[in-house]
C-alpha cells in the first residue's frame, strides 16, 4: 500500500442535455451542457480490512454492496485492474448533489469521480480515453446501450455538440438566454426509457426511426439557431423535440404539466431533459426576469428544485 498523506479525491459535475437525448443513442448529434451547480466528489482514504464503500445508497463492504451497485463496483475492479493493483484496505466516500435518476448524470459523474480519484491514490497520469472508457463500462451495466454522452458531459468543462463514436466538438454557447432546469421529484430509469424506444423500433421500425432523425434535424437545427444568437428558434426546436419525446413514449404527466406550466409563464420553448420518465424538464427563457418567473411557477406546480443557469458569455 502507498503511504499518502491527503486522502486522494475525484470530482465530476452534473450535465444536462439540451437536445439530442435518446437519438443520440442512434448515432444523431445532441447539445449538451456541463452542469456544475450539481457536482460528484469521491474520496479515498485508507482503513483496515476490505474495501468500504460510504455513499447516500450504501454504507458498509464493497464485496457485499447491493445489486444496483454493481455497476460501481465494476467501475472500481475494471480501475484496479488496469492499474495492476490490488482491491484492499480502501474506503471510498461518494458525496453528491446530483440528485439520482432524474437524467443529470449521477451515475457517470460517480464512475468518472471514481476513476479519477483512483487514478490519483495510486499517482498515476490519467488520459481522457482512459478515463471515458473506464467511466461506460459504468455506464453500459447501468444503461444497457449508453451513447457515452453522460460520461464526456460529466467529466468535462464545456458544452459539446457530441455524435457517438466522433471526436468531441467543443461547442460555444453563444446564445442570450437563460435555462430553467426543474427536477420533477421523479425517478427516471434511463435504462428502462431507452430499452422501451428500442422495443418501440422494433414493433414498428419506420415510425421510431423516423422519430429518432426527426429528434436529429431538431439538434443540427438547436446548433444554427445558438450559433446566430436566435433563441425563438432555440425554444422552438425544444418544444417540438418534447413533442416527438412524448411520441416515443419517454415523457409523463408531470413533465408534460411542467413544460405547460414553463410555456404558459413565458418559456421560449421547453422540454424533458435525459433519460425522461421522471427527472428534469428545462425551459428556455430570453432574460433573467422570465427566468424567475418561470423558476417560481415551475415550483408551485410542484418542481421539487429549480436551477438557472445562463447561457452564453451571459
Ligand atoms: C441519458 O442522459 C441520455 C440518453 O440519451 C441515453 C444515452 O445517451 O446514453 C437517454
Amino acid at each position: 500500500m502507498l503511504n499518502i498523506a491527503q486522502p486522494a479525491t475525484g470530482t465530476a459535475n452534473g450535465k444536462i442535455i439540451l437536445m439530442g437525448e435518446h437519438s443520440v443513442v442512434y448515432g444523431e448529434p445532441a447539445i449538451a451542457i456541463p452542469f456544475p451547480a450539481t457536482h460528484t466528489q469521491v474520496t479515498i482514504t485508507e482503513t483496515e480490512g476490505p474495501v468500504q464503500l460510504d455513499c447516500v445508497y450504501y454504507q458498509g463492504n464493497l464485496s457485499s454492496a447491493p445489486r444496483h451497485l454493481k455497476n460501481l463496483i465494476a467501475v472500481v475492479e475494471s480501475t484496479i485492474s488496469e492499474l495492476k493493483q490490488e482491491l484492499k484496505d480502501f474506503r471510498l466516500t461518494i458525496e453528491s448533489t446530483i440528485p439520482v435518476e432524474r437524467g443529470m448524470g449521477s451515475s457517470a459523474a460517480v464512475a468518472i469521480a471514481m476513476v479519477r480519484a483512483l487514478f490519483s491514490y495510486f499517482s498515476t497520469e490519467l488520459t481522457d480515453d482512459r478515463l471515458l472508457s473506464l467511466a461506460n463500462i459504468s455506464e453500459t451495466i447501468a444503461h444497457g446501450n449508453p451513447s457515452g454522452l453522460d460520461a464526456a458531459m460529466t467529466s468535462g468543462r464545456h458544452p459539446l455538440y457530441y455524435i457517438k463514436g466522433e471526436p468531441f466538438a467543443p461547442f460555444r454557447l453563444s446564445v442570450s438566454a437563460y435555462l430553467i432546469v426543474a427536477d420533477t421529484g421523479l425517478k427516471g430509469q434511463t435504462r428502462d426509457a431507452v430499452a422501451s424506444i428500442a422495443r418501440l423500433k422494433q414493433e414498428n421500425k419506420k415510425l421510431t426511426m423516423d422519430a429518432i432523425h426527426q429528434l436529429g434535424d431538431l439538434a443540427k437545427q438547436a446548433k444554427l439557431a445558438i450559433e446566430a444568437n436566435i433563441p425563438v428558434k432555440l425554444g422552438l426546436a425544444m418544444d417540438t423535440a418534447q413533442e416527438t419525446l412524448d411520441f416515443l413514449g419517454v415523457s409523463n404527466d408531470t413533465l408534460n404539466r411542467l413544460v405547460r406550466t414553463a410555456r404558459t409563464n413565458g418559456a421560449l420553448g421547453a422540454k424533458l431533459t435525459g433519460g425522461g420518465r421522471g427527472g428534469c424538464m428545462i425551459a428556455l427563457a430570453s432574460d433573467k426576469d422570465t427566468a424567475a418567473r418561470i423558476s417560481a411557477a415551475l415550483l408551485d406546480a410542484g418542481a421539487v428544485n429549480t436551477w438557472t443557469h445562463p447561457l452564453g458569455d451571459d
